[in-house]
């Protein structure tokens, strides 16, 4: 006999058949949507390599969150952008910082919005790296210190929690992080705040876009000595591993995009929730493309997202969110 046992195709040919078998369903309820928050009054103003990303001061962030809300996303991730910067970041762990405030505003307007933190220090220094930093002497390359930064970053993760973060994730990938910010924060009484760790973070051109946004690129050197080189996969599962081993309670992969392969190495060895970052870069060059016509945005975006969700994202972090919710329900 000539026919072949296998016909693939027998699955393809009804729409109720293809839904059915499908794989990997995209839900909004798997996405975070990251929102800018500034100082000042009345400012709604777009980030231009960013186009549909604002950044807000407090007084016009409830429209944004009103809007989050009725797109069906039920989390953001906040960033702050602080008036005052200085060696130490010290607006990233005050009482009244930007994202402190930010958090109490937004818990009071939609306290079922699931609210994450962004744990770091580089919207926050003056020479824009994640945590206390010297030159080496001999490189040029710049060195953050490890653990006097550590202090500072458990400071900002408490404040945070203490304004009503609901999940906390650092960002800064030093060594030590998850243990030091879990054991401040059981010590200050939050026990019941998860940490999305950052844990596999690559030094990439990526976040080009973001640091135009939030005013974070490094005065001097690069983030080479403490973010990963996007050659390394060994690499990033030793990062996992010490992160869960400190308590982490979600992995995070950043980029997304370029490092499929990573997010399905941690689903596949790991059984904690994985977090895809679909970050800056990744958003805008589709952006670019669309505002062109070169390509159908929509189809674009919940191709890719598929895409993250299908190589092991339980949860994607995307300037998206809020079209892809939308998108999802049908609405154009
Ligand atoms: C801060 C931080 C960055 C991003 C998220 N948190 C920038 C960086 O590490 O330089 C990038 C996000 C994006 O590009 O969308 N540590
Ligand atoms: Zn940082």
């Amino acid at each position: 006999m000539s026919f072949p046992t296998v016909r693939n195709r027998r699955l393809r040919g009804n729409a109720a058949l293809r839904n059915m078998v499908r794989e990997t369903v995209l839900d909004r309820g798997d996405f975070i949507y990251p929102i800018f928050v500034t100082h000042g009054h009345n400012i709604k103003d777009e980030i231009p390599s960013m186009p549909g990303v604002y950044h807000f001061s407090l007084d016009r962030l409830e429209e944004e969150i009103r809007d989050v809300q009725a797109a069906g996303v039920e989390s953001v991730l906040l960033f702050g952008i602080p008036e005052h910067k200085d060696a130490l970041g010290t607006s990233a762990y005050a009482a009244d910082g930007i994202v402190q405030q930010s958090i109490r505003a937004v818990k009071g307007w939609a306290p079922e919005l699931l609210i994450v933190a962004d744990t770091c220090l580089c919207q926050f220094t003056d020479h824009g790296h994640c945590g206390i930093v010297h030159v080496h002497e001999h490189t040029g390359e710049a060195v953050v210190d490890n653990d006097s930064s550590l202090d500072l970053l458990v400071q900002t993760a408490v404040s945070q929690a203490a304004a009503g973060a609901d999940v906390i994730a650092p960002s800064n990938m030093m060594d030590g992080f998850v243990l030091a910010i879990r054991e401040g924060l059981d010590e200050a009484g939050y026990s019941d705040v998860p940490i999305m760790s950052y844990s596999v973070k690559y030094a990439s051109a990526y976040y080009g876009p973001f640091r135009d946004a939030a005013h974070s690129a490094p005065q001097f050197g690069d983030r080479k000595t403490y973010q990963m080189d996007p050659a390394n996969v060994r690499e990033a599962q030793r990062e996992a591993e010490s992160d869960i081993a400190e308590g982490a309670d979600m992995l995070m992969v950043k980029p997304a995009l370029a490092y499929l392969d990573v997010l399905r190495m941690l689903k596949q060895n790991y059984s904690l929730p994985v977090v895809a970052y679909n970050v800056s870069a990744e958003y805008s060059m589709v952006k670019a493309a669309a505002a062109n016509g070169w390509i159908d945005e929509k189809a674009i975006v919940l191709e890719t997202l598929t895409g993250m969700k299908r190589a092991g994202a339980d949860v994607i972090i995307t300037y998206h969110a809020k079209d892809a919710a939308r998108w999802l329900r049908g609405e154009e």
